[in-house]
């Protein structure tokens, strides 16, 4: 049983050896030994642990999000040597990537150990596995040991990306949640499968494809996987074998989402413009996710702009909240679109797509 009323560990404040802050970490790390939900912030975004050593608190996991029993959780740790007892083999280009980009928003999947239950991993022989580089995760998992945690959102729902995002969803359900403020990436850790002869990018993410090409060479995407000219509503589809996460839809707020695909900013502005003007005509009320470059000359009932469309890791750290923002609105419709798919661009482009229901080009006639 959890309590009616989780404790909110306010941490922004304290510094990393500050008495308070070792106690929260140390009372957090007891609960999950204790076998109950404890939700803490990573630098993607907040996440919904529970220990790896307490199969009935990983159970109430999936209970408690509403999440599907045959999607896998990531399991997060405090360092390499702590990833290969996870693992029943470990391949050079594990140890390549895992020196490169660990801490980080790196996820691995990796042959699992006997001793990693299948209720975490949903059945499979793989296991995926990370080092958070947050501060609180960090301490976290140092403290307590390897902790699953699935992002802290009910399933469906955008992620979590602030303490007050987790205690919206899941308030009733956890003993507490660490909140040391916004998370910095704002968009998920990146899946690579590394059982593949060739390294497979499962789910675009905080980490760059590029970054990891220069450590592993060529590595693949699932064809599941968004870019600005695929369309979810049928690749998704295709996924769904390897990556069971990517069969269900995503991080989709309430409120029906359009999005405008293409790069040329031109060509996206005028399409934009369209829409906004044919919905309002219909009588709907707009809500707008655009780029600052785009809301200062757009008309709408609501407002949230993600940064400049050049810096597509302000679009990231913005996403997610953005979603929740406008979903308070009282409007009928959001209209966003996609940033140049380079970098941290393509896994914004990934979660755009997957909570839309309608997608539209920008740049029909463009090659
Ligand atoms: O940044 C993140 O990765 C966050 C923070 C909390 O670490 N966590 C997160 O977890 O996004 P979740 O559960 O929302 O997404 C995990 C993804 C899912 O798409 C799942 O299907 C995939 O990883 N996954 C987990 N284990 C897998 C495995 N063994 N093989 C293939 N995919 C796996
Ligand atoms: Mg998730």
């Amino acid at each position: 049983m959890q309590p009616a009323r989780p404790i909110h560990w306010k941490l922004v404040d304290l510094e990393r050896d500050d008495p308070g802050y070792r106690m929260a970490i140390e009372t957090a790390a007891r609960a999950l030994l204790h076998g109950q939900l404890v939700a803490f912030p990573t630098e993607t975004v907040y996440g919904l642990g529970a220990s790896i050593q307490r199969e009935d608190a990983v159970k109430a996991i999936f209970r408690v999000k509403g999440r599907p029993a045959d999607n896998p959780l990531i399991v997060h740790v405090a360092d390499i040597a702590a990833a290969r007892k996870l693992c029943s083999h470990w391949p050079p280009a594990a140890e390549r990537a895992a020196r490169a980009f660990w801490p980080g928003p790196l996820t691995m999947i990796l042959p699992k150990t006997a001793g990693v239950s299948d209720v975490v991993t949903a059945g499979l022989a793989t296991v995926a596995i990370r080092v958070p580089a947050q501060r609180v995760a960090y301490d976290l998992v140092s403290v307590a040991g390897p902790v699953a945690a699935p992002s802290a959102n009910r399933s469906g729902r955008p992620s979590p990306t602030r303490a007050e995002h987790v205690l919206a969803d899941l308030g009733d359900d956890i003993a507490g949640v660490l909140d040391d403020g916004p998370c910095q990436v704002g968009v998920e850790s990146t899946v690579v499968d590394l059982t593949t002869p060739r390294p497979m990018i499962l789910r675009p993410g905080g980490l760059a494809r590029e970054a990891l090409e220069e450590i592993l060479g060529p590595v693949d995407i699932l064809p599941g996987a968004l870019d600005d000219r695929s369309d979810p509503h049928s690749s998704a589809a295709a996924a769904a074998t390897r990556s069971p996460g990517t069969r269900y839809r995503h991080y989709a707020p309430s409120t029906p989402l359009l999005v405008v695909t293409g790069s040329d900013p031109q060509r996206l502005l005028m399409e934009l413009s369209r829409q906004v003007e044919t919905l309002q005509a219909a009588g709907k009320r707009v809500g707008l996710l655009v780029a600052d470059d785009f809301a200062a000359v757009l008309r709408a009932e609501a407002v949230v702009r993600l940064g400049s469309l050049d810096q597509p890791e302000t679009a990231a750290a913005r996403l997610f909240d953005g979603l929740r923002q406008l979903d308070r609105q009282p409007i009928d419709v959001i209209v966003a679109h996609t940033f140049a798919s380079q970098g941290i661009g393509a896994a914004v482009n990934d979660r755009l797509l997957r909570a839309s229901y309608k997608i539209v080009r920008g740049d029909a006639g463009e090659q």
